[in-house]
């Protein structure tokens, strides 16, 4: 049920492929708190997914770009601002592909023409997307955008190979374009640090079953899911987070500040019988 937190807003959602997408339940909710949306992914993902469901069902059009295209980019603000009738208030940056992890190359036999590519697709494409919307002068004073991220842009996950790399990229454009959209037009830049979330780009992730275990046994509230990170999208797109700009915000369950739970500890003491008593009780050492 709406709250009517985003009425009256204007807004580009990229990165909508399939409903598991995060991007499908921000574009769903942001609707739902009153906002108008237009929708943009490749052609190819047009084409291949289903969003034009969600088109549909939102009563919104799809944009077709390569985020990687000045070109493209120009032409989803140009003809957004035209559809929705005047500049954009909120901006989703929901993208992100490695074609090292598609075609399984490690962290230590990197492609560096894959590299490149991981890099423009997963983070180059966020620089692009602002430069060309504060161009255009696209987005709205007081306007936000927003961009998914994961925490092993700060610390090493097993297995995230080269998308850490870009990560850590998104996140440093959004503190060093916040400086600069702030200062000029009070447009606000975060990155959101979400959970593993069952999706088709992280099931891509070697090991991602046992991940999203590991990091449900961590997180004292629980992995964040989809809807939750759309709830979260919603409240930094409002005009409640006015003041909150280049924050790499974790939304977690509490998962970036703990170092070991009980929960997954138990889990990993399975495997050692050594360590109860007679028992069976752990002996904490
Ligand atoms: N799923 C997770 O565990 C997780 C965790 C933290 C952050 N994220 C981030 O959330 C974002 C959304 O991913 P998702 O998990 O919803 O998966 P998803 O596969 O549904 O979304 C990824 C999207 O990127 C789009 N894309 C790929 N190349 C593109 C290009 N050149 N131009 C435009 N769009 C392109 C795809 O078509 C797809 O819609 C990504 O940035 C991802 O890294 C995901």
């Amino acid at each position: 049920m709406g709250n009517n937190l985003l009425k009256g807003k204007k807004g580009i959602v990229f990165g909508a492929l399939n409903e598991m997408s995060i991007a499908w339940k921000v574009a769903e909710r942001a609707v739902e708190e009153g906002a108008t949306i237009t929708l943009s992914n490749t052609p190819l993902a047009v084409r291949m997914g289903t969003t034009n469901e969600l088109a549909e069902k939102l009563n919104c059009q799809i944009i077709p770009a390569d985020a990687t295209s000045v070109e493209d980019l120009e032409n989803v603000f140009k003809q957004s601002m035209e559809i929705l009738g005047g500049k954009v208030d909120f901006v989703l940056h929901s993208i992100g592909m490695s074609p090292n992890v598609r075609k399984k190359r490690t962290y230590d036999d990197l492609d560096y023409g894959m590299l490149n590519t991981t890099l423009d697709i997963s983070a180059i494409s966020f620089h692009k997307m602002m430069q060309v919307a504060k161009k255009l002068d696209a987005i709205n004073e007081w306007g936000s955008v927003v961009a998914l991220t994961y925490m092993a842009a700060q610390r090493t996950m097993y297995g995230y190979n080269d998308m850490a790399d870009a990560k850590a990229m998104l996140e440093s454009i959004a503190r060093s374009f916040g400086y600069i959209y702030g200062r000029e037009h009070h447009v606000r830049v975060n990155t959101i640090s979400q959970s593993p979330t069952m999706t088709t780009a992280g099931s891509g992730v070697k090991g991602f079953d046992s991940l999203v275990d590991f990091s449900e046994r961590m997180s004292p509230l629980g992995n964040a899911t989809a809807d939750d990170c759309a709830n979260y999208c919603v409240v930094m797109f409002s005009d409640l987070t006015k003041k909150v700009t280049m924050q790499n915000l974790f939304h977690d369950g509490g998962f970036s500040s703990m170092g070991m739970s009980y929960r997954a500890m138990e889990q990993y003491l399975k495997s050692f019988d050594g360590i109860k008593d007679e028992n069976g009780n752990i002996i904490y050492g």
